[in-house]
């Protein structure tokens, strides 16, 4: 199988509750390495254009405000199959769907404050990489 990289966001209502850790940790148990990591604020733009797939849904302008409402910490992780790894380790997008032991199932608050994004494909992953690390910001 091969090494991935993946995109995630351990986003404001996370952080909140201080499980930047807790969170860490579910990741690193299933295997997927950390390999850059930083605590940010995000801009209106920067959300905006991140979520820029989703603009004509309707919840986009409540999605830009829940994610530039506190600090998130974006993050590349590592690993073989990462991209589909995360998604199952973050479970899914609504937490009442979501599988026991997955983070959004352990954390979640909300179909909104959900906890994590993972990236949903290896060219998204890349782009969405792109958008917030540039190269040597990412160890590995
Ligand atoms: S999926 O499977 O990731 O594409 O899920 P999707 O339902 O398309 O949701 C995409 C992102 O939008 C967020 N979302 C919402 N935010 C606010 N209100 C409502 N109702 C809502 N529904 C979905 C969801 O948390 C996804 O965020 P990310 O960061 O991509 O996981």
């Amino acid at each position: 199988m091969a090494i991935e990289r993946t995109f995630s966001i351990i986003k404001p209502d996370a952080t909140r509750r201080n499980l930047t850790g807790a969170i860490n940790a579910v990741i690193e148990n299933a295997g997927l390495k950390i390999v850059a990591q930083k605590r940010i604020r995000m801009t209106r733009e920067e959300a905006e254009t991140f979520y820029a797939v989703h603009k004509e849904r309707p919840f986009f302008g409540d999605l830009v405000a829940f994610m530039t409402s506190g600090p998130v910490v974006v993050q590349v992780l590592e690993g073989e199959n990462a991209v589909a790894k995360y998604r199952e380790v973050m479970g899914a997008t609504n937490p009442a769907n979501a599988a026991e032991g997955t983070i959004r199932k352990l954390f979640a608050e909300s179909i909104e404050a959900n906890s994590a994004h993972g990236s949903d494909s290896t060219d998204n992953a890349k782009v969405e990489i792109a958008q917030f690390f540039s190269g040597n910001e990412i160890v590995g």
